[in-house]
């Protein structure tokens, strides 16, 4: 089969298109054949090995001390199951799935074998590949931070980089909580923030939000702008700050803060359920959430979606999408 490999961190011209081992299902792995995948940040990360301040070894002995571990990038998918292995009851062959090997990635190729108990759901009929391809990485992120924070129907929510992956997941995830949502983007993303659910939005390049003397019950920073040292003033008396993107820093300061205050702060990885993408499917078919994608490209030109997604101002999510013969 076809799929992208790099064999060394850099920049987007490592990753090369090349024929690998179609891979075979075990006895409770179902077989997709991929239709559509995305690039994400965290692909970036694992491509040029970019980490938050403070974990430049922790990346790399998380991705491959030498060179990476895993030479298939890629943490999320839509297709169709193609085949199954034996103790397979839950799905079978033609189902229309999508699913999140996340931080295991190999999702550009042209098949991926998944657990079929792992983080492997049905497609929502009512989205294409495409965006079915785009639920689970920001989705997932914003589910996973809104729970640790348990956000309350009521609350206020500040979401800074509202216009990525992960912000147009958390405006949209917010608003369906019941949430009062402000989003923080450019001048060019205020009308799709604002169509996502955002009552409010603010311009970052006209207005500083730590500065204006308005508070949040949560605030979620996905750009890694609004440390505590910050965005404490922003936040009410029992406000939670949600580091989707912190250093090492940060982190070391968390139980600091809960020592200190009662304001909060939580961070780290997000801890994602395999249900999470079922909750998600469930969402997009009752039209309460929509990947927002921002760009398309050709599997054969994942060369060229990398060098938009080094500008660092992304929109939504970039799919990739993967021509069969049939
Ligand atoms: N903790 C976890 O488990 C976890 C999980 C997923 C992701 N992350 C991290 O979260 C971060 C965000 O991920 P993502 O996928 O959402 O990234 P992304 O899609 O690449 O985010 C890009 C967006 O950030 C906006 N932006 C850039 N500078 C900004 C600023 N100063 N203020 C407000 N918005 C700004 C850009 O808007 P403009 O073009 O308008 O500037 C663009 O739309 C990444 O660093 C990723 O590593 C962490």
């Amino acid at each position: 089969m076809k799929a992208i490999v790099y064999e060394r961190y850099g920049p987007p011209d490592v990753l090369e298109l090349k024929e690998v081992a179609k891979p075979t299902p075990k006895d409770n792995e179902v077989l997709i054949r991929i239709r559509a995948t995305t690039v994400t940040s965290g692909d970036w990360r694992a491509r040029s090995l970019e980490m938050p301040p403070g974990f430049g070894l922790m990346g790399r002995l998380f991705f491959g001390v030498s060179r990476p571990r895993q030479p298939i990038l890629g943490t999320e998918l839509a297709g169709e199951v193609e085949s199954v292995g034996k103790d397979v009851k839950t799905f079978k062959v033609g189902d229309q799935v999508f699913a999140f090997p996340g931080a295991g990635m190999g999702c550009y190729a042209e098949y991926k074998c998944m657990p079929a108990d792992g983080a492997v759901a049905l497609k929502p009929a009512n989205l294409t590949y495409d965006e079915a391809a785009a639920l689970s990485f920001g989705g997932t992120t914003a589910l996973a931070f809104f729970r640790r924070a348990k956000l309350q129907s009521g609350e206020t929510v500040l979401v800074n980089g509202a216009s990525g992956g992960v912000g147009t997941a958390a405006v949209q995830l917010a608003k369906h909580s019941g949430a009062d949502v402000t989003g923080v983007c450019s001048a060019a993303n205020v009308d799709l923030v604002r169509s996502l659910g955002a009552s409010h939005v603010i311009d970052y390049t006209k207005e500083d939000f730590t500065k204006n003397g308005k508070t949040y019950d949560i605030i979620v920073d996905t750009v890694g702008t609004a440390p505590f040292s910050r965005s404490k003033g922003s936040l009410q008396k029992r406000g939670r700050l949600l580091l989707v993107l912190g250093g090492l820093p940060d982190l070391l300061q968390v139980p600091w803060v809960s020592l200190t205050s009662r304001k909060k702060v939580i961070a780290g990885p997000a801890v994602v359920r395999a249900e999470d993408l079922r909750f998600l499917a469930q969402l997009a078919l009752a039209g309460e959430f929509r990947p927002v994608i921002g760009r398309r490209y050709p599997f054969e030109q994942i060369v060229e979606a990398h060098r938009y997604i080094d500008t660092g101002h992304k929109k939504g999510n970039v799919v990739i999408t993967l021509a069969h013969d049939d």
